[in-house]
């Protein structure tokens, strides 16, 4: 079928412009193709990749050429509407039958996100609720679905920074860890959303980024990303985190999440248990910050979380170059699971969620 661009839509980044004044994303959607930066080789390269496949985008979510919850979803939606267009030529049973095929790859790419789901989940409920439609009119409105997914992400970013820039201290040192910048989203950031908004408001704020080992998402990604904008950021290795908090200087905590269980608990990068713990420890608030598409209502707590294992190959090289002695075991979970018990309070799009968790995330779904 002709492609038309769609219209009545405004553009994802026209709204991360006009209301932010923020200009980096991972994603590009054009002429009916997906562009990814290649989140693999930044900072020192900035290379967009093309995908004109949805098995192509699953595989790029797969060696993570875009990592990062919300990204993960926002790609994920495209990646459909890729497989959409391809099957329009089908009809309507065949393009369901095909296009709910295409979905398992996509689910199977990364498992601790629940972004990735919650999109697919929302093109089949657009599906679903236009029976009237044949495949041309199903591929055009997946498309429209995507956008807005993408739309919302971004105001549910800028959202999350008015309400989370007001916990920061006004001067002050604060941790993050991994990388829930412009680049794991939307546009703008989880919990560097949170950091832009109070920078934007006059806060003096340094931020102190954990490398992030083995992917060093901090010291690649968030410190490329703050440094772009202007925001003070020293980078620290993931082991340092304790001894800067029992010296004083660590003012608050704000990182990014995966999934959200029903009673608070948080699943994150490998190592933020360990900083929430400390965090705890030292008397230092720990905010976690994520919109509300990234809470699992099936879920009731973290242990029923799957955890993502990668190769041994992240941790036993360094670069590219080998750094481990030879015969080593490896193990490589990428995410852990912070109780509830350890967060002070999860910063959301549609507000502050204290404890109890499980009273406020019900009422916030
Ligand atoms: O393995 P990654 O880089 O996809 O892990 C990313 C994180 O853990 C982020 O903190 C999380 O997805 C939140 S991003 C807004």
């Amino acid at each position: 079928m002709k492609r038309e661009p769609v219209s009545g839509s405004s553009s994802p980044l026209d709204l991360l412009r006009e209301r932010a004044n923020s200009s980096v994303v991972p994603i590009k959607w054009e002429g009916h193709r997906l562009y990814l930066l290649d989140q693999r080789i930044l900072p020192h390269k900035e290379i967009w990749l093309e995908y004109s496949s949805a098995r192509g985008v699953a595989q790029a979510i797969r060696d993570m050429v875009v990592r990062g919850a919300p990204a993960i979803g926002i790609t994920a939606a495209f990646g459909m509407v890729l497989a959409a267009f391809e099957l329009s030529d089908s009809d309507r049973t065949t393009f369901i039958e095909r296009w709910l095929g295409e979905t398992e790859f996509m689910l199977q790419a990364r498992p601790t996100a629940i972004n990735l789901k919650w999109a697919i989940e929302r093109l089949k409920e657009k599906i679903d609720r236009h029976p009237e439609l044949e495949t041309d009119g199903l591929a055009i409105l997946l498309e429209k679905e995507a956008l807005s997914i993408w739309s919302e992400d971004i105001q549910a970013n800028l959202d999350i920074g008015s309400y989370g820039q007001a916990l920061l201290p006004d001067v002050g040192k604060v941790l993050t860890h991994c990388n829930a910048g412009s680049l794991a989203t939307g546009g703008y950031g989880t919990a560097l959303g949170v950091i832009r908004a109070a920078v934007s408001r006059g806060k003096k704020i340094e931020v102190v980024a954990n490398e992030t080992r083995p992917w060093l998402q901090g010291a690649r990604l968030t410190a490329w990303e703050l440094i772009r904008d202007g925001i003070p950021v020293t980078l620290i290795v993931d082991g340092a985190a304790g001894f800067l908090m029992q010296r004083g200087e660590i003012g608050a905590v704000v990182v990014g999440a995966d999934r959200i269980a029903g009673n608070g608990d948080v699943a994150n990068k490998i190592g933020t248990y360990a900083i929430a713990e400390l965090a705890r420890a030292n008397g230092i608030p720990f905010y976690v910050a994520a919109p509300v598409s990234t809470i699992d209502p099936e879920i009731c707590s973290g242990d029923q979380i799957p955890i993502e294992e990668r190769g041994a190959r992240e941790v036993i090289t360094l670069a590219g170059k080998e750094i481990a002695a030879h015969g080593v075991s490896v193990e490589n979970p990428v995410f852990d699971i912070t109780p509830h018990r350890l967060v002070s309070a999860i910063i959301t799009d549609a507000g502050v969620l204290v404890p109890p968790y499980d009273s406020a995330i019900h009422a916030c779904l």
